[in-house]
């Protein structure tokens, strides 16, 4: 590994174990997905073997696989529509805490996850902290209505384009069994309007943009000496 990855891993692995650290005995904790919450679940592994007892919901097939590997034990919302903490990734977070989230395609349960939170713990490294949203924003789309719901996205002004799978021919299908389309903007000018002209086409089941959750959001920025945390009270109006 050469000294920008191995200075990135560092990263990672502090902003996930700091989330770890703030979990406490009893939690029903959301379980995000993607590389950097995997230390966060590393790490609750070993507390868990030092006495810590705390239950998961997990937001994807792989993060649930990942649990189970490491002896976190798994609930649902069926058993637990209130979660105490949910702690997730993001690619991108702005000034105001809003993300951009999906680039594993986990987006969905992500979302509902964060929903049923009370606290909502975001891991990232520097690399994702960003003055204005801005590239591909992830849509998971039901198959059915796939082609009207690619002219619609083309109308918001972005180039969508259907995810393929890697070691798959063809598109990515989620968890849920759908689509994928990333949706190429420049700039987001108004990402809450956005989000709610996503979730307004028939046919889309939910959008990467997380913009309702800043109030409850924590973000936790891993670097190789110190995370640093920012708080819904530190936001830029
Ligand atoms: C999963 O679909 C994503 O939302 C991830 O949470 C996000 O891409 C962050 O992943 P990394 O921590 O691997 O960058």
């Amino acid at each position: 590994m050469d000294d920008s990855a191995e200075a990135l891993t560092a990263a990672k692995r502090a902003a996930g174990y700091q989330a770890a650290d703030m979990v406490e005995d009893g939690m029903v904790l959301g379980l995000g997905t993607g590389s950097t919450v995997f230390y966060a679940l590393k790490r609750l592994s070993t507390r868990i073997s030092e006495g810590l007892r705390i239950s998961g919901v997990p937001t994807s097939y792989q993060t649930a696989r990942r649990a189970h590997e490491y002896g976190i034990p798994l609930t649902t919302l069926d058993a637990e529509p209130v979660i105490d903490l949910a702690m997730d990734g993001a690619d991108q977070v702005d000034v105001q805490l809003r993300l951009i989230k999906g680039r594993g395609a986990a987006l969905t349960r992500e979302k509902c996850v964060a929903a049923a939170a009370l606290r909502f713990v975001v891991v990232v490294d520097e690399q994702k902290m960003v003055p204005v949203l801005s590239g591909l924003v992830p849509v998971e789309v039901i198959p059915f209505a796939i082609r009207p719901v690619m002219t619609r996205l083309q109308d918001l002004g972005c180039i969508p384009h259907l995810r393929d799978g890697i070691k798959k021919d063809g598109p990515v299908i989620t968890d849920n069994g759908n689509f994928i389309v990333d949706c190429e903007f420049g700039e987001i000018g108004n990402p809450e309007e956005l989000e709610d002209l996503f979730a307004a086409i028939p046919g889309v089941v939910e959008s990467g943009l997380f913009c309702s959750f800043t109030r409850k959001t924590t973000v936790i920025v891993g670097n190789q000496k110190k995370c640093k945390i920012i708080n819904s009270a530190d936001i830029i109006p």
